[in-house]
């Protein structure tokens, strides 16, 4: 097993995605939310994908409707450094200066698949406010800087020691 995948109901579709894709590149991955569950809630699956990546020290994706609840939970436990990401900048820079070891993708944020629930009666306003959703070949463009990128460390590291030491 190289990677960690988890969503929520609201990151299912993306996940199925992005797990085909990563088998397609020979990556194996565990599927740590296996089925579809409009009930499910974010933390519970978060909780879980973190202990998980914390524990073996491998790297995961998570995936909700925007990849924010997902970030906020995975956080709270030691070692995981998490984040939703949009742009390529973005993910190049969390690995290169912050180890990034979780990736929150946004299910909200995929083109096509979407379009239907954005213009729904909730999400009205989603793309008047300013959403813009990523391809998939976007998506997939942030996973591969994701999995390709090393830990630049240094005075990077020092910093991420001040962060276990200040919240241990
Ligand atoms: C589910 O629709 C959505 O609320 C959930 O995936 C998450 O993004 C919550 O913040």
């Amino acid at each position: 097993m190289n990677l960690f995948i988890a969503s929520d109901h609201g990151g299912f579709h993306l996940k199925k995605e992005i797990k085909e894709y990563l088998e397609s590149k020979g990556i194996m991955v565990e599927d740590l939310s296996p089925t579809f569950d409009t009930k499910d809630d974010y933390p519970d699956v978060a909780h879980l994908l973190a202990g998980n990546v914390a524990k073996e020290k491998k790297r995961g994706i998570l995936i909700c409707g925007t990849g924010i609840a997902m970030a906020i939970t995975a956080n709270k436990t030691k070692g995981i450094r998490a984040a939703p990401l949009l742009t390529r900048a973005q993910v190049l820079l969390a690995r290169l200066h912050n180890d990034l070891n979780v990736l929150c993708l946004g299910g909200l944020n995929l083109k096509n698949i979407n379009t239907r629930r954005l213009k729904s009666k909730d999400y009205k306003n989603l793309l008047d406010l300013g959403l813009k959703p990523n391809k998939l070949k976007d998506v997939k463009d942030l996973i591969d800087i994701f999995l390709e990128t090393g830990f630049e460390g240094g005075r990077h590291r020092r910093r991420i020691g001040k962060i276990e030491k200040l919240y241990s």
